[in-house]
């Protein structure tokens, strides 16, 4: 009894929390944290109307079982001068059992069909030929982003088009692990997807308000688990054809920035991590070609800022526990100018 009250206590400040969420939307669509309930792109809202109908029918049911429940408490409580003695049982009533077989029944069944309704609805769009088409790989603990007709590699971060009326951009998504199971989760833009290894799992956004969406992974997949986040950032169809030239254009060589450079070329760096232009081109780890356009260091972890970058290079478990990438142990002076490379690649 005190094991299920806790439990209605955990749902009830859980459902606070998620609304508290909805009610914070700002004007750009953003929340304060990913919530389903503030929707921006086509399938999250579908989602959102399913969540609203379920939690209508779920919450009839609690007010109808806790109504009764409580008016059975107060009403048969026990008395002063009540005699002691039990009630009269009654066993095998017809009409009742009926009514707590075929009232659940007909919910389950309704329930079911019509979550199988949505879920069809989303399956069986299919790509238009203009859709822009990105491999997502749950990496522990990092993502990695492709966008294998544009010949772009990233990571951590979504970048995607605006989709309006008068021209709709859909973009699809293939879902994939390296490793062990993670799930691809942004919660106004879409439901969860699992990245499977060898498995290939396929989505699909179209986001129709400007701004930036967090999400993260939501299938336990280790230490990091926690620390594997995702940002979407949803631009208008100019600021998205710049984002694109810009990852496109080649790793900058900077003449000052040759120590460096030569650094990341002849230690361990370049077998785990790209960079477009140098022998480096490892796929263990994120493709560093662009590393200075993205928001942040490991995954989500901590800004992207010079200082953060220094430390990370030193020893990145410091920052961020069971993280894969060893420390190189180098010397002050090389981490020097390892980080003044990297910070050349914008
Ligand atoms: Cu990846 Cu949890």
């Amino acid at each position: 009894m005190i094991r299920k009250a806790s439990r209605v206590a955990s749902s009830v400040s859980a459902l606070g929390t998620v609304l508290l969420a909805a009610a914070g939307a700002s004007a750009d669509g953003r929340v304060p944290t990913p919530s389903i309930f503030a929707p921006v792109s086509t399938p999250a809202f579908a989602i959102r109307e399913l969540a609203m109908f379920v939690l209508g029918i779920t919450g009839v049911i609690f007010l109808v079982v806790t109504g009764l429940a409580v008016y059975v408490l107060v009403r048969f409580r026990r008395r002063r001068g009540d005699d002691r003695t039990e009630p009269p049982q009654v066993y095998g009533s017809r009409q009742i059992e009926l009514a707590w077989t075929v009232v659940p029944l007909l919910i389950v069944a309704v329930l079911f069909l019509i979550t199988a309704r949505y879920i069809y609805g989303i399956e069986r769009r299919q790509p238009p030929a203009d859709a822009v088409e990105i491999t997502v790989i749950g990496h522990q603990w990092w993502w990695e982003i492709r966008y294998p007709a544009l010949g772009i590699v990233t990571a951590n971060e979504l970048h995607v088009p605006v989709s309006d009326p008068a021209r709709p951009a859909l973009t699809f998504l293939t879902i994939q692990s390296a490793d062990v199971a993670h799930s691809f989760w942004i919660p106004q833009l879409a439901g969860k997807t699992d990245a499977i290894p060898n498995k290939t799992n396929r989505m699909w956004i179209e986001p129709q308000q400007l701004g930036t969406y967090v999400g993260q992974c939501a299938e336990y997949c280790g230490i990091q688990h926690a620390g594997m986040l995702l940002t979407a950032i949803v631009h208008s169809r100019d600021d998205f054809t710049r984002w694109v030239s810009a990852q496109h254009a080649p790793a900058r060589n900077d003449g000052d920035t040759q120590r460096g450079r030569a650094l990341f070329v002849s230690l361990a760096c370049s077998s785990c991590h790209t960079v477009q232009g140098t022998p480096g081109n490892g796929v263990f780890g994120p493709d560093l070609t662009h590393l200075m356009s993205r928001s942040t260091l490991g995954a989500g972890v901590m800004p992207n800022s010079p200082e953060n970058l220094r430390r990370w290079l030193d020893n990145p478990t410091a920052l961020k526990q069971g993280a894969l990438m060893p420390a190189m142990k180098l010397s002050s002076e090389e981490l020097n100018d390892l980080t003044a490379y990297l910070l050349t690649l914008r």
